[in-house]
């Protein structure tokens, strides 16, 4: 293997550090302590995986923790409730829903309800609008600041730079293709934002310096994709089988990992790549949001 592993779990472990001396100053200057509300409906295996990710973390950086466990049958007027309690509770400096959300329910409705100065997952309108016109005070999307974080802790030059994202999510390719396109530091690259609708999805991925795959589609970027030194990042966490001596399902991203290795400068893997860098932003937010409003 020639790339460098982007070890996403050890950076967490540093970003985590650094806030938790944040926390301890915050508590010491105002006796404040962030607060976090993490809602999970139904019982998604990733969803319940990530959503107990979060809440060991926040648990470890001395947060006040509030987790909000609803049925997959659950009416949205329910789920409505249970923001607006949130909202209007001053210990609550983040509200966190964890999508998906079950059929029934409308993804923009409730994402709507979140108040947008609690939206530390960065999905409400008014912090996606903010994000689109460069406004500081936007809490970013976690996953999106947590790649551009890794991208600039690892030294990688953006300013000028070729990126090609692959997938246009609206909580990974879209607000990711702003970010790094900005104006600034972390930005300025040059960005090429890839779908299902593309032709030569290859020659695309051929072009880029920095190459982000988040289809959600195991294995889809092959090696021969991959311009030989390019930083690659693997947002893909998908469950292609289970394990039954550990117990646990396997994962794979959307690069086919090993043969891609050989080409590439740096690479993330999956798991401990991206997913440990979206918790760390999580965090980050709802320390972001607790210090703007000390008093609580
Ligand atoms: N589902 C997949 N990624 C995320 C995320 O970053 N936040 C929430 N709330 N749900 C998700």
């Amino acid at each position: 293997m020639s790339a460098k592993i982007l070890d996403g779990a050890a950076l967490s472990r540093a970003i985590l550090d650094e806030l938790g001396e944040e926390v301890a100053a915050l508590r010491a200057a105002h006796g404040t302590v962030p607060g976090l509300a993490t809602i999970l409906v139904g019982e998604d295996p990733a969803s319940v995986s990530y959503v107990t990710r979060k809440v060991a973390t926040a648990h470890a950086l001395g947060f006040h923790e509030v987790q909000e466990t609803l049925p997959a049958t659950a009416h949205e007027a329910e789920l409505l409730a249970c923001i607006e309690r949130h909202n209007a509770d001053p210990r609550i400096h983040g509200i966190l829903v964890q999508l998906p959300l079950p059929r029934h329910m409308e993804e923009r409705t409730i994402i709507h309800a979140i108040a947008p100065e609690k939206d530390v997952d960065g999905f409400h309108p008014v912090n996606l609008g903010k994000l689109l016109m460069g406004d500081a005070t936007a809490f970013l999307p976690c996953t999106p600041a947590g790649i551009r974080e890794m991208l600039m802790r690892a030294g990688v030059r953006l300013d000028g730079a070729e990126v090609v994202i692959v997938g246009r999510s609206n909580i990974v390719g879209k607000p990711l293709a702003v970010l790094l396109g900005q104006k600034g530091p972390g930005g300025n690259a040059t960005v090429t934002l890839t779908h299902t609708g593309t032709r030569d999805l290859a020659a695309h991925c051929r072009r880029a310096d920095v190459l982000v795959a988040a289809a959600g589609v195991p294995g889809l970027v092959r090696s021969e994709w991959i311009k030989p030194g390019a930083v690659v990042i693997d947002v893909g966490v998908n469950r292609v089988g289970f394990n039954e001596k550990t117990g646990k399902p396997i994962l794979s991203g959307d690069v086919e990992f090993a043969a891609a290795a050989e080409v590439a400068g740096m690479i993330t893997p999956v798991p401990g790549g991206v997913g440990p860098m979206t918790i760390a932003m999580l965090m980050k937010n709802t320390v972001r949001s607790a210090r703007q409003h000390p008093a609580a």
